[in-house]
């Protein structure tokens, strides 16, 4: 497993070092489904880097990266990329974004490394045997109630044909907790409930290059992963919620009764198409 971790760290700072770089530069930013779902030409080198190193490194294995073509490996293992997480704060010079990459066996995460190359923090997580921040072990927060909580979210890029039905759950939360922050990038999202920064976080409709590191880091740090009704945390999914575990029984009440009563009035808009 050590080789693995070794060649997802090597990945992570090769592409780390090109973001530092050019993240207060000038880019080609193009958009891709929406007005609001952008891509720079940063990201295409990002993700050509290190699908190149990884797939020259092991060439059975499969690889599913944002920017680029999925390709089926020959064995069991398959690579999931976000060259950069958190596009939008990276093409504003705002300076939170992080490069995910996480190793699945058989479906099933094993590796998983999310590096923020502005702050130098690596999160690495390995199956049984934990989640460290920069080299030293990280477990999920305390805090017993979601009143004395601080919780994180996203919102996907259907945001604007969605948003009243998004805000909704936002707006439970935002009555609920000490506080609900957005900031941006998914996996460090994930990487924080992980290391106790905060202790909660919610998302609808991510990808599994958005979620495949920081839900292992998650759960090797002590935390819960399910989706909105408690159930098995699908990658492939719709519905991602992390918790320290300890107000994982109070968040999904909130989004039980959001959803119960968005449906109730028959806004309960969309099974996604992904
Ligand atoms: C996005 C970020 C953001 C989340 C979006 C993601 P990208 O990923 O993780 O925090 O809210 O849903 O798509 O596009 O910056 O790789
Ligand atoms: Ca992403
Ligand atoms: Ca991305």
């Amino acid at each position: 497993m050590q080789e693995f971790i070794n060649a997802a760290l090597a990945a992570a700072y090769k592409a780390g070092e090109l973001l530092r770089a050019n993240w207060i530069r000038a880019k080609q930013i193009e958009t891709k489904s929406d007005l609001t779902d952008i891509v720079t030409n940063v990201d295409k080198e990002a993700d050509a880097m290190i699908t190149n190193f990884l797939r020259s490194t092991f060439p059975d294995h499969g690889i599913v990266s944002e920017e680029s073509p999925a390709t089926q490996g020959k064995g069991l293992y398959c690579w999931y990329i976000d060259p950069i997480d958190g596009t939008t704060n990276f093409a504003h010079t705002y300076p939170h974004f992080s490069v995910s990459i996480a190793l699945a066996r058989d479906a099933s995460m094993v590796v998983g490394v999310v590096y923020d190359p502005l702050r130098d923090e690596t999160f690495c997580a390995q199956r049984g045997k934990g989640a460290t921040l920069n080299g030293k072990p990280i477990h999920v927060s305390s805090v017993p109630t979601l009143d004395r909580s601080l919780m994180l979210t996203g919102f996907p890029y259907d945001r604007r044909q969605r948003s009243e039905f998004y805000l909704r759950f936002y707006r439970a939360f935002m009555l609920r907790a000490q506080g609900v922050r957005r900031s941006g990038s998914a996996s460090l999202d994930l990487c924080y409930v992980a290391a106790g920064r905060a202790d909660a976080f919610w998302e609808w409709r991510l990808y599994p290059w958005d979620t495949a590191a920081g839900a292992l880091m998650v759960e090797e740090a002590g935390g819960k992963m399910s989706d909105f009704s408690g159930g098995p945390f699908n990658l492939f999914g719709e519905q991602t919620l992390a918790s320290n575990g300890l107000v994982h029984q109070e968040a999904i009440a909130v989004l039980q009764e959001v959803t119960a009563a968005t449906e109730q009035e028959g806004k309960l808009c969309c099974k996604p198409e992904m």
